[in-house]
């Protein structure tokens, strides 16, 4: 079996990564502070420590889920970003590069500024954002290499751990903390399930031949939501009452937001290698274990 080392593996993708590889690879997961077995603890930010993982288990692949990906928090804390969102990827890419491992950086649709959707895989990069920044910069290392891959992928959802795991999971908290939530309705965006990421990354190791990677590779779903629409449809599913929940018609968050970052997958439909579902009833199943009495 083909060895596969996964970072940020008790993380919302590193945990379908790792259910989706097990039974056909013999899978490497790293965590930081979640290292329940069968998960390794290694803190990637320790190059040498990396390094000597890296040497130790010689894996055939590797796929870099790790990575600070709340904008406020990279805006609020430029070093550790530089340091786990930039550093890191290039070392890595250099020494996957150096002990003949192929990458997959997961990147995010955030490098583009959302001014002109959709975005092909090689149309111009553009972060409006320090996360955004941070994840460019990680790109143009690892795209140094030809044989590594970018894996550009938008907004998360899926089995969460807690509920404000994921960006559109907490939308439920949210409703329940507020008598009066104001949701996003300016941004859209095309939430995406890590199940269908994962299964993706899985077809491209299995189905694709190495010359057909290497480069920018987009995965995404391609229907539109804004959050608020997404708030209403909990609320209906649950019981709640959707006329309280204020539509807000302009950009949120400290940190700016691209409108519609749309990512256009011109590669891996052609393969035939395309998942999709639907997101509101996937966001409902995600959050459905936090209802009480449902
Ligand atoms: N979630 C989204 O909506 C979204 C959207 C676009 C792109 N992305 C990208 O997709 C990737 C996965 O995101 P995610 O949502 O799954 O992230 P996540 O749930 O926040 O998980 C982050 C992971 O990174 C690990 N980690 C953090 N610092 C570390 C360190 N110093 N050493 C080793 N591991 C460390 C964490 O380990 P512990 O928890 O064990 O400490 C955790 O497993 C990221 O590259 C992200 O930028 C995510």
């Amino acid at each position: 079996m083909k060895k596969i080392m996964i970072t940020g593996a008790s993380g919302l993708l590193g945990r379908a990564l790792m259910s989706t590889f097990t039974p056909n690879f013999t899978v490497l997961g790293t965590a930081f502070s979640r290292t329940s077995p069968p998960l390794h603890k290694l803190d990637l930010t320790d190059f040498t420590a990396l390094e000597a993982f890296i040497t130790e288990h010689q894996p055939d692949y590797l796929i870099h889920a790790a990575a600070e990906r709340k904008p406020e928090v990279c805006q609020a804390q430029p070093e550790f970003t530089q340091q786990l969102n930039v550093s890191l990827p290039q070392k890595l890419a250099q020494l996957c590069h150096q002990y003949r491992i192929e990458l997959f950086f997961i990147s995010t649709d955030y490098v583009f500024d959302g001014l002109n959707p959709p975005y092909a895989e090689n149309a111009d990069t553009h972060p409006l954002n320090d996360y955004g920044l941070s994840k460019q910069q990680a790109e143009q290392a690892v795209l140094s290499y030809p044989a590594h891959n970018v894996i550009r992928v938008p907004v998360l959802y899926g089995q969460v751990e807690f509920i404000e795991e994921s960006a559109l999971t907490i939308t439920w908290a949210q409703l329940q903390q507020n008598k009066q939530p104001a949701m996003d309705n300016w941004a859209i965006r095309y939430p995406t399930h890590v199940s269908d990421i994962a299964a993706t990354l899985h077809d491209m190791l299995t189905k694709l031949t190495p010359s057909e990677r290497g480069g920018v590779f987009h995965i995404s779903d391609t229907t539109a939501h804004t959050k608020y629409a997404l708030a209403c449809a909990l609320a209906d599913a649950f019981g709640d009452d959707k006329t309280r929940i204020i539509a807000q018609d302009s950009a949120v968050g400290q940190a700016a937001r691209p409108k519609n970052c749309q990512l256009q997958d011109t590669r891996l439909t052609q393969k035939g290698i395309l998942y999709q579902r639907d997101a509101t009833q996937g966001l409902i199943d995600a959050v459905r274990p936090f209802v009480a009495h449902s």
